[in-house]
Formats: C-alpha cells, sequence, structure tokens
C-alpha cells in the first residue's frame, strides 16, 4: 500500500477486531484514511475489514496479522484486550520501528472499576519500543458504542491526547478531528495515567445511570 497515493498516513489497527478498533476504523475511513485492520489471525482480521467495508460501503479496508499490518502503517493504534498489551509490543518491536503508536489501553476492569497503578500504558509501551517509536496515548476514554454512532457526525466526546513529543500528539489530534471527535494535548506520556483512570469514573458512571456512553468533555478552553 502506498501513501504516496493519498496524502493521508496509512493507519493499522492492531487488535482492529474486537470493540473499540472497528469503531475508530469506520470513522477514519469514512473520513479517507487507508486502514488495515491487524489480528492474529488473517482470517478474522480479513472478515471484520469486509464487514466493515460492507458497512461503508467501501472497498478501501484491509485485514492483515497484526505484524504485516504494522508494517505497512504509519501509524498504529492498539487495540488489543489489556492482558496482551505487553506481549503484543514485545512482539511487534521491530514492524513499530520508525512509527507513531497509539495506545488506547484503559487497564481498568468493567467489573470493579478502579483506577490503575502507575506508570501509565503508554509509557509502559514507550519503554517495551524505546526511543524510535513515537508512543502517543489516546482514545482511551472514548467507549466503543459511542464511535458506532452516528457515522460521519461530530462526536460528543473529547480526546486527550499525552505524548512526550508535541508533533506526534498533533498528528493524533488531527486524526481525532478526522474521526469527529475534539483532542487536546494533555501534556507529557506519564499524564495517561490519569486519562486511564478516568475510565474507571466512566464506568462507573455508566453503571449508576445505566449507559454505556459517558465520555468525557473539555470546558473553558478555545480548540485551535
Ligand atoms: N471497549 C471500549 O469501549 C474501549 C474504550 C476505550 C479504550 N478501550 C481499550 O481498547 C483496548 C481494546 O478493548 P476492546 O474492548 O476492543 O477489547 P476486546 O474487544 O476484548 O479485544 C480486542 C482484540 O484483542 C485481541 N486479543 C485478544 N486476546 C489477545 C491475545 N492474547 N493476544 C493478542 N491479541 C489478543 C483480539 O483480536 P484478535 O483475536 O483478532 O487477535 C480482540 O479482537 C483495551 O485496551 C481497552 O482498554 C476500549
Amino acid at each position: 500500500m502506498s501513501e504516496a497515493i493519498s496524502a493521508l498516513p496509512v493507519i493499522a489497527i492492531l487488535g482492529g477486531t474486537g470493540k473499540e478498533g472497528p469503531g475508530l476504523a469506520m470513522r477514519w475511513a469514512s473520513a479517507g484514511y487507508s486502514i488495515v485492520i491487524g489480528s492474529r489471525q488473517l482470517e478474522k482480521a480479513q472478515a471484520t475489514a469486509a464487514e466493515l467495508n460492507t458497512k461503508l460501503g467501501l472497498d478501501t479496508i484491509l485485514g492483515m496479522e497484526n505484524e504485516a499490518a504494522a508494517r505497512c502503517a504509519s501509524i498504529c493504534v492498539l487495540t488489543v484486550v489489556q492482558a496482551a498489551h505487553q506481549p503484543v509490543l514485545e512482539s511487534l518491536k521491530e514492524a513499530l520501528l520508525g512509527k507513531i503508536l497509539v495506545d488506547a489501553t484503559a487497564r481498568v476492569d468493567f467489573r470493579d472499576p478502579r483506577p490503575p497503578a502507575p506508570p501509565a500504558a503508554a509509557r509502559i509501551a514507550q519503554d517495551i519500543l524505546g526511543p524510535g517509536v513515537k508512543v502517543v496515548a489516546a482514545f482511551q476514554n472514548v467507549p466503543s458504542h459511542v464511535l458506532k454512532k452516528g457515522l460521519g457526525q461530530a462526536l460528543n466526546a473529547d480526546v486527550l491526547v499525552c505524548a512526550d513529543d508535541p508533533q506526534a500528539a498533533q498528528e493524533i489530534i488531527r486524526l481525532a478531528k478526522a474521526g469527529g471527535m475534539q483532542g487536546y494535548f494533555a501534556g507529557p506520556l506519564d499524564n495517561a495515567i490519569v486519562v486511564e483512570g478516568l475510565t474507571s469514573i466512566l464506568i462507573s458512571l455508566n453503571q449508576n445511570h445505566g449507559t454505556k456512553t459517558a465520555s468525557i468533555g473539555i470546558t473553558g478552553i478555545n480548540p485551535v
């Protein structure tokens, strides 16, 4: 897949066959991005890609094994189940070199929502991947149920973007915007522990209000 054809970067969604990945994939594919769904199993990735293409009336979403998906993208978004976070990163270390890795991991158990202990999942990712990968923490607070609603419309959900590389953060803020979300640069990668922890509050709010769609909104500043 050549990025010369399109000015937009190719995006791989690693573990994109679950609940969160397809929602992000559909929003970015609708905005014209080339998307590669990654999975441990090629057939599963291709089945998810085909399902999303059918829903959107597109043929631009591809399915590949996680490593092949990572190799052909310049931005990789990690949406594997929490328990697989570290092993998947270890296994993709080489394939991710030179890329932006967006970590959407929120290590919160929805049956017993408590904030996770530091360091942030994204800091763990950066330590595993080393300086050759720019890790950005984002989308941890955007519920899959929200992403799948009103495709093509702006979402009533903001995205806190934490990164040690402000340029990489800006790139992901643009990506959030393309998906109908307002992103905000929320400081260095270590701040992502707070963002992850907010997920425990959102889950508690959902439990207390009988919803699945609680998310966050920032007030008091004009987004740029
Ligand atoms: N769900 C949400 O609303 C939401 C919101 C914000 C952030 N997140 C974060 O996004 C991530 C994914 O959440 P999810 O709800 O989408 O999870 P999920 O649906 O339970 O699983 C996502 C994918 O993880 C892969 N996976 C499962 N076990 C694995 C293993 N042992 N090794 C490698 N890959 C494995 C599977 O892909 P394959 O079988 O195809 O390999 C699966 O489709 C989590 O870190 C979560 O905190 C979720």
